[in-house]
């Protein structure tokens, strides 16, 4: 082949490449949750997952899922109050403590009763109306110090391996309950089964109409980076948690679009 014909070509190949890649890009900017200041992380993550769908593609990498759990660290915003993001990858320095309230004994069992007011305040009506439907509610855990969190995952670790405990527990500095804005409700025992319970079926059904969400999906885990937690409920306000309900998101994609970016 001589050197014309072969140019040719190569300027074809070229051309058919930047025709799939504007496609791509079209395709893209469709979806709802596109963030123009991601669009090269997008075409990089599509690279090498040309089997995901665009919309995987947006939710991924807008939860930093380009990078592995634990890289890519970035610290925590207290300042964004109940829509604080604290994850795999945003973390709480260890002398993090929220101003919190200590929960009275017939709303929460065991040591770790404090959370922030506004919290304590969802969570007792919730409980409260729950009471009138007879179903029993109260928090096992709610605000966790890092050190407690650092010898609760120590102990998995210990129990389990790190790369079981990791599916399950958050290292220290990434638990939300360093957040004082998240709550164990009634177990924590997968065991228990939880998620079989009528009171989870309440919990299904009414936590978001007092600001709560289900944080750990079954369906979510790659996004949350653990295990379903039945149990687990994360205080984010009324109106964000009934969102996110309706629209079956997690707070890593609420906050990428609706509060990182804002
Ligand atoms: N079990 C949850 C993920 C935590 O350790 O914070
Ligand atoms: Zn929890």
């Amino acid at each position: 082949m001589n050197d014309y014909f072969r140019n040719k070509i190569q300027k074809e190949l070229e051309n058919i490449k930047d025709m799939e890649c504007q496609n791509l890009i079209n395709e893209l900017k469709k979806e709802p949750y596109y963030l123009e200041n991601k669009l090269e992380r997008y075409l990089e993550y599509s690279k090498v997952n040309n089997k995901k769908k665009i919309k995987d593609i947006i939710r991924e990498v807008n939860s930093n899922r380009d990078f592995p759990f634990y890289h890519h660290l970035i610290s925590a915003e207290p300042s964004k109050k109940e829509l604080i993001l604290v994850n795999k990858y945003y973390y709480l320095k260890d002398n993090y403590i929220p101003p919190l309230v200590e929960m009275e004994k017939n709303y929460a069992q065991g040591l770790n009763r404090k959370i922030t007011k506004e919290t304590y305040y969802y969570f007792k009506a919730m409980v409260n109306k729950a009471r009138q439907d007879k179903i029993i509610l109260y928090s096992v855990s709610g605000f966790r110090s890092y050190e407690y969190q650092k010898k609760l995952y120590q102990d998995y670790v210990l129990k389990d391996g790190e790369k079981v405990a990791d599916t399950y527990s958050a290292r220290a500095g990434h638990s939300e309950h360093e957040t004082g804005y998240a709550i164990d409700i009634n177990t924590t025992f997968s065991s228990a089964h939880f998620e079989d319970s009528k009171e989870f079926l309440w919990l299904q059904k009414n936590a978001s109409k007092y600001g709560f969400i289900l944080r750990y999906p079954q369906d979510k885990e790659n996004i949350t980076g653990f295990k379903f937690e039945p149990w687990h409920y994360r205080f984010v306000g009324i109106k964000v948690a009934q969102y996110l309900k309706v629209h079956a998101l997690t707070l890593e994609e609420y906050y990428a679009y609706f509060v990182e970016n804002k």
